[in-house]
């Protein structure tokens, strides 16, 4: 029998139009559900931080829970949240960021970080940025250090890389894509 030389990118599915004409949408739910591509995509994202002192893992809703509460597990960390507005009980700190159409707003639990707590921040997909640089503004202003973003998806035409290595923080994306 072969060996399966399939990576990361190889279990991303793309979908045509979605959410409307024009876009390539890189669909990670088939990622997600191959046992192999989980592992790999998981396994992969905590690589280039193995040896560092990290604290705590940071999700951001919804596809980055997933990969998020994964990467804490394997590092024996525990999770912390990044949710859309009014999904979180607790008082929380809330960031707006752009999109695409208007601004939207994202908050964390306000006692969910301790100041000088060495942070990793985990979603699906960077695109142009404005997701990821709210959760680093959430962590920061709780005094925690981000120590890098992980992603699975790098859109590298949107721009959020350059933006955010701009800033100064440590990106990695696991694959890219153009004519996103
Ligand atoms: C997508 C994606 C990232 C974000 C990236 O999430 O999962 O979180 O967009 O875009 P940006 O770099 O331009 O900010 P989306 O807002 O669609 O929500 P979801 O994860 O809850 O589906
Ligand atoms: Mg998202």
């Amino acid at each position: 029998r072969n060996r399966d030389t399939r990576t990361v990118r190889d279990y991303i599915r793309t979908i045509v139009d979605f959410p409307h004409e024009g876009i390539l949408f890189r669909d990670v739910t088939t990622l997600f559900a191959d046992a192999r591509g989980f592992r790999m995509a998981v396994d992969q994202l905590l690589t280039p931080y193995a040896g560092e002192p990290i604290d705590k893992v940071v999700g951001l809703e919804a596809r980055g829970f997933i990969l998020g509460g994964a990467v804490a597990h394997q590092l024996s960390l525990g999770f912390v949240p990044i949710r859309k507005k009014g999904k979180l009980p607790g008082a929380v700190l809330s960031q707006p960021y752009a999109l695409e159409y208007g601004e939207a707003v994202m908050e964390i639990h306000d006692d969910a970080l301790q100041p000088g707590e060495r942070v990793l921040i985990v979603d699906d997909l960077l695109a142009t940025g404005g997701t990821a640089a709210a959760g680093i503004k959430l962590c920061e202003r709780l005094g925690a250090e981000v120590v890098g973003c992980a992603f699975v998806i790098d859109l590298p035409e949107l721009g959020g890389r350059k933006l955010l290595e701009g800033l100064g923080y440590e990106v990695h994306a696991l694959t890219e894509f153009d004519g996103a």
